[in-house]
């Protein structure tokens, strides 16, 4: 698709964003089997269910846009996802695995927050106020989803030292 216009690169980044959600889904159920610590394993399975609703929403935006819900391959979010896999499968303790995964998750909660915060920024510029209020919702969901996951290390390292 050629990029000629903000509009054009909205619905770029959109698609971008739309691949990249699918593919998380797929990643967190394996991630949230993986999990020895309990929370971990929750904060997964709850994401995963956020994750699904942030899909519907994209799909709403597509609709606003009159567009077919389509993905276009994001090698940014296969790399961290593979990146994640490596980790989990040399990791030699589960301790290890868990603090590796939360590193991989937040990286993935980090790509979706640029992604979604662009998104929004031109979906402002754009006057595309109903499809920015769904973004918005994404957003919020991955900055608590990120803090989340901060807390569940931050908890783990300080059991570690203790
Ligand atoms: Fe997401």
């Amino acid at each position: 698709m050629a990029l000629k216009t903000l509009e054009d690169l909205f619905v770029h980044f959109l698609r971008d964003i739309y691949y990249a959600e699918k593919q998380i889904l797929k990643t967190l159920p394996k991630m949230a089997r993986k999990a020895e610590s309990e929370q971990l394993r929750d904060a997964f399975e709850h994401h995963r269910e956020e994750t699904e609703s942030q899909i519907e929403n994209l799909e709403k935006v597509f609709e606003m846009l009159e567009l077919k819900a389509r993905g276009v391959t994001c090698e940014a979010i296969n790399g961290i996802i593979e990146e994640g896999k490596d980790i989990m499968s040399e990791a030699e303790s589960p301790d290890v695995r868990d603090a590796g995964m939360i590193a991989g998750a937040q990286a993935v909660e980090h790509y979706e927050i640029t992604r979604y915060g662009t998104l929004i920024a031109w979906g402002e510029q754009l006057g595309k106020k109903d499809a920015v209020k769904l973004l918005k919702e994404n957003l919020e969901q991955e900055v608590a989803a990120d803090k989340k996951l901060t807390d569940l290390a931050v908890s783990a390292l300080n059991r570690e030292a203790a």
